[in-house]
């Protein structure tokens, strides 16, 4: 196989966690494996798995001009590109009352303005050429209002949103949209949270269960299951039983 006919992937938030080990599987996988993040350290960390297979590129998702620019030097270098895995992301958990619009504006920037601003420049040749594959790294957090959840389950919210829409507007051009809900995943990202996170999982493994469902015809890729099946329930249900169960769990937790 020549090198340039290898299949291309860019995966966003790429120098750590979930991206970090996904950024690896693609490798192991001869993709050539585009890594971004704000920390090109990490990123260059990442590469030394895999020198030819894995390329770093310092890239803030919100700054939506550098996007475009890394975007379109991506599509002159190879044309098309396979694979987008939009996956960085920032966490800030905890109450609304306690973060500021600033805050917000940057989370809100990250998370959903971010796969935008890295996606977008892409539809248009993927329309053309009926071909294209973008996977979104959401979180259950965004399932329903969550205690504690605050701006970051309201920007996973809109991510599923999102991908949902974007799966029913371009299922007829061919472009494969995927959403990807996972529970807890030690990773950087979590190490930061006080509770209990049941069933929590390593990076690697998630990125495992990750990288085998993106050949598959899955839209949603959501594990484990012992833990997100009870959420997707409470999905369903009523929103006046939802808040009764809700409030019944946050009064057991506050009374230890
Ligand atoms: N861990 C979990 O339990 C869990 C559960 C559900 C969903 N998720 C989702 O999984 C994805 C990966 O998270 P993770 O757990 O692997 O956490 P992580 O290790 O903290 O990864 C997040 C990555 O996003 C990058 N990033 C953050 N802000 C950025 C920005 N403005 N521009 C570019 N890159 C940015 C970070 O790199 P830099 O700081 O170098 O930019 C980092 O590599 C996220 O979308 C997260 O919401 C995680």
């Amino acid at each position: 196989m020549t090198q340039n006919k290898k299949k291309i992937v860019w995966i966003t938030g790429g120098g750590t966690g979930i991206g970090k080990e996904l950024a690896k599987n693609f490798s192991d996988r001869n993709f050539r494996v585009i890594v971004s993040g704000r920390r090109l350290k990490k990123l260059k960390d990442v590469q030394k798995y895999n020198k030819t297979n894995i390329i770093p590129i310092s890239l803030d998702v919100s700054d939506h001009k550098k996007c475009k620019k890394v975007s379109d030097l991506i599509l002159k270098k190879y044309k098309s590109i396979d694979i987008i895995v939009l996956n960085a992301a920032t966490y800030s958990p905890g109450s609304l009352e306690k973060i500021n619009v600033i805050e917000i504006k940057k989370i809100v920037e990250t998370n959903i303005l971010g796969p935008m601003n890295c996606f977008s420049p892409f539809l248009e040749s993927m329309k053309k050429k009926r071909k294209g594959h973008l996977v979104f790294v959401s979180s259950p957090a965004g399932y329903r209002g969550l205690p504690g959840a605050g701006i970051y389950g309201v920007t996973k919210s809109a991510i599923t949103f999102l991908a949902e829409t974007l799966k029913l507007e371009y299922d007829p051009y061919n472009i494969k949209v995927q959403v990807v809900h996972p529970g807890f995943i030690k990773t950087p990202m979590t190490d930061k949270n006080t509770f209990d996170m049941p069933f929590i999982m390593s990076a690697k493994r998630a990125a495992d269960i990750i990288t085998k469902n993106i050949f598959s015809k899955k839209f949603d890729i959501y594990f484990p299951k012992r833990l997100i099946l009870p959420m997707k329930l409470l999905q369903i249900i009523p929103f006046s039983i939802y808040s009764f169960l809700m409030r019944y769990f946050v009064k057991r937790k506050l009374n230890g």
